[in-house]
């Protein structure tokens, strides 16, 4: 299985894929001011969550000509509260736009525990502090206005999810995970994925995916658990299809396609986590290798 994956920017990468040859996209964007993963300018470092949802769906509508006309979209995002921490966005870049040292040396060096919100003034009604923002709602409306076809809101529940320290709001649990389609005939493999009913036969597995996280080594938190794409892959691209992540980050793609028998078409800005999604890509085929041996 031959697969392409670059570092450097999707828009400029995705140039040199042939148009009309994705079978599935899948991906999770960064979040609306959670990270800095490359400093100024990068997705979800916009002033507004409007901005941002805009942004996004824009970045999607680019890479829609190298879709197959019956492909699938899976998007995954997750919600942000607005106000929470409230430090400024520019405490982690120096006066060029540049990561800082102090936030390079950090273990999590990537990950912030409050959302790096650029200073917005509360206006009493959306920007009010502790108002959830809704942005995967926003996303999936602003990508019906630019003509995608929204055909699920799957829940993605963590079962493992760890206890917050909020006593005035419930611990948030899941993420959703939206399923666009560009047209009203798209490939879907349902019987890929259907559960055991209570009668002894095979059911709709529902939209509510309840999949523990799982963390990897290293710097990068937002990863997907492997499960979550092994589903999405399975009924959103056929065998031997080709599968594209525009934010690779880790390679979670990469490996599952590679295990199922798919093509991946991974790009990745960030040099590390290219690096890393090298790496764990190299083990994760010595492990597969072992277990058709194994057979
Ligand atoms: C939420 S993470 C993706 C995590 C991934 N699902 C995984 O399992 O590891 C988003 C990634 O998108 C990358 N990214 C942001 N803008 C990009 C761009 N324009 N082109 C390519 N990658 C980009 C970031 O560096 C980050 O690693």
């Amino acid at each position: 299985m031959e697969h392409i994956i670059a570092c450097g920017d999707t828009l400029e990468l995705i140039k040199s894929v042939p148009e009309k040859s994705i079978d599935l996209l899948v991906t999770s964007p960064p979040y609306w001011a959670k990270r800095v993963y490359n400093g100024q300018g990068e997705i979800g470092s916009e002033e507004t969550p409007e901005l941002y949802v805009k942004r996004l769906a824009c970045f999607f509508d680019e890479l829609r000509p190298y879709l197959k006309p019956e492909a699938d979209v899976f998007i995954n995002l997750g919600d942000t509260y607005f106000g929470s921490g409230a430090g400024a966005w520019n405490k982690y870049l120096d006066e060029n736009g540049n990561i800082t040292q102090a936030q390079r040396d950090r273990k999590e060096k990537y990950f912030t525990t409050k959302p790096l919100q650029p200073k917005i003034k509360q206006n009493g009604r959306l920007y009010r502090n502790k108002q959830l923002l809704l942005i995967p709602s926003r996303f999936a409306i602003e990508m019906q206005d630019h003509g995608w076809l929204l055909r699920d809101d799957i829940i993605w529940q963590k079962p493992n999810r760890i206890p917050a320290s909020v006593t005035d709001r419930l611990n948030n649990t899941y993420e959703h995970v939206f399923h666009f389609a560009l047209n009203k005939k798209y490939f879907f493999n349902l019987d890929a994925i259907k559960v055991p009913s209570a009668s002894g036969g095979m059911k709709n597995p529902g939209d509510v995916w309840a999949i523990k996280t799982q963390p990897l080594k290293g710097n990068h938190t937002a990863t997907f658990p492997e499960k979550l794409i092994e589903q999405i892959v399975l009924c959103g691209s056929p065998r031997g299809g080709t599968v594209l992540d525009p934010f690779l980050g880790t390679g979670t793609t990469w490996v599952v396609c590679q295990r199922l028998g798919r093509r991946c078409v991974g790009f990745e800005i960030n040099r590390e986590f290219f690096d890393f999604a090298r790496e764990r890509f190299d083990d994760s085929c010595q492990s597969v290798q072992f277990r058709i041996e194994d057979l």
